[in-house]
């Protein structure tokens, strides 16, 4: 294969590559070449501990042999097939992901697939549309559910949608109990749920405009949620919230659609983040890690009633390679690995020390308001060393410092690779691999250590 230099790349990439597919965040966004384990390697092979995993598509580590092999196979056996044909992997891996809701929420349905999560999230919005006849959705605020045009409709940031103009309706967002900001100003110690209370007197009389009490229906029908949201930053809801905001659903007859996209596959050490919070969701849409990020696929499962054949029926959603056989098959050898690994326990003790490494760096630096975890889904919230007003500026001088790598560590000189979110664009959203040892949480420790220490503008606590 020919090579060529990052230089003469970097002209060819600004001359021809559009950046509307992309999130440039990094001034000078980096090449990298080679991948293994928790690291990515550049071209001079330098290593970079990755705390981010491609967005959490990347749960069982990069170049994982066992999924890799079975990626090859099928390219040596069946590597292409219309979705109208059936193949082995695309029938046990329906049933093995429906097993998985079934044993979650106790209930039976049926699975189907896409290419993209944003795809995915498309055909549970059809599902919602063909089941109750109506359009009109509720989300969170700071939540994130993709970014084609429909998509776009029920993820917060009008910024996905200032510039192309609204494709259906716009979602009715509701405050997430994001309690380090709670959006009520309250304390969770006191609150009592207050944010709940608040969502339930939408209900309480026809003038509040989202219900009819004559016909017993509501104006929205489906609400869709992370149960961790991912994009607004790691933000895990107390306990309560969401068995409560659940019953008021059912009793509301408004379906809860669970987005697992970036939370999903043991990110947060169940199967199913929402398992945490012991909610049955009605649909549950799934994609990024299934394949470890090997092979673009994602899926939907809907319970029967709203899945079955005859309630829709073949053509509700095809796409040419919706149920791909490398898809297909590397989403089989990844459930087979999950069953292989004790995820629901390691994931739990490595979340638990990577957590407690972070309130250790949260004490030792003024510019953390907050730290969390759940499971290996973490946050480290940049502020000013008040520890609260957000502090967009270290997080991205960090992040930039991250990736021009020479982090000085007990194992030598080392990059780091990080991803900010949150609403203020000031929260390190960590989600390392599921893989990830406890050394390399201590290289992450250090590391982090450095560089809050060398950019916090006002010194450390
Ligand atoms: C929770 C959630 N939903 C949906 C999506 C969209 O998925 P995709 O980027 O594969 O379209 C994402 C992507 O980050 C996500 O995190």
């Amino acid at each position: 294969m020919a090579s060529h230099s990052e230089e003469e790349l970097r002209k060819l990439e600004s001359e021809y590559c559009s950046y509307g597919d992309t999130v440039h965040y990094a001034t000078v966004p980096k090449f990298f070449k080679e991948a293994e384990g928790s690291f990515l390697y550049d071209s001079g092979s330098k290593p970079y501990l990755d705390l981010q995993m491609w967005y959490s598509a990347v749960n069982f580590g990069y170049g994982n042999q066992a999924i890799n092999d079975r990626l090859k196979e099928q390219i040596d056996t069946l590597p292409q097939l219309a979705c109208q044909y059936l193949h082995e992997e695309k029938v046990l891996l329906s049933a093995e992901l429906a097993h998985e809701c079934e044993r979650a929420f106790g209930l039976k349905g049926r699975v189907q697939f896409n290419v993209g999560g944003s795809q995915a999230i498309e055909d549970s919005m059809k599902l919602v549309r063909n089941t109750t006849g109506k359009s009109l959705f509720m989300a969170f605020m700071g939540g994130y559910h993709g970014r084609t045009l429909a998509a776009s409709e029920i993820t917060s940031s009008y910024r996905y949608r200032r510039r192309y103009g609204h494709f259906s309706n716009r979602a009715h967002f509701v405050p997430f109990p994001y309690c380090f900001r709670c959006p009520y100003g309250k304390t969770i110690d006191s609150c009592d749920y207050y944010c709940v209370d608040q969502f339930e007197k939408l209900f309480d009389t026809e003038y509040n405009s989202f219900w009819d009490p004559k016909a017993q229906e509501p104006e929205f029908v489906a609400f869709y949620v992370e149960a961790v949201q991912g994009t607004g930053g790691y933000v895990i809801p107390p306990p309560e919230y969401f068995p409560r905001l659940a019953k008021i659903l059912a009793e509301r007859k408004i379906l809860l659609i669970d987005d697992e996209i970036q939370m999903g596959f043991f990110r947060t050490g169940k199967f199913w983040a929402i398992e945490h919070f012991g909610v049955k969701p009605n649909i549950v849409v799934f994609g990024k890690a299934m394949t470890n990020g090997m092979n673009p696929i994602s899926g939907v499962w809907g319970e029967e009633r709203l899945i079955s054949p005859q309630k829709f029926p073949p053509g509700s959603t095809h796409s040419t390679f919706s149920s791909n056989p490398l898809g297909t098959a590397a989403a089989l050898a990844t459930l087979e690995w999950i069953r292989g690994q004790k995820y629901e326990q390691t994931v739990a003790e490595k979340g638990a020390y990577f957590l407690e490494r972070l309130e250790e760096l949260k004490k030792r630096h003024a510019t953390i308001g907050d730290v969390d975890g759940l499971g290996l889904a973490l946050r480290i919230e940049v502020t000013q060393s008040d520890r609260y007003t957000p502090n967009k500026a270290l997080a991205d001088r960090i992040f930039e410092a991250g990736l021009e790598g020479g982090i000085p560590t007990s194992k030598g000189a080392m990059g780091l690779v990080l991803d900010v979110g949150g609403y203020y664009k000031n929260v390190f959203t960590l989600a390392p691999s599921l893989e990830i040892s406890r050394e390399e949480i201590d290289l992450a420790f250090e590391m982090l250590d450095f560089l809050f220490k060398k950019y916090s503008v006002e010194g450390t606590a």
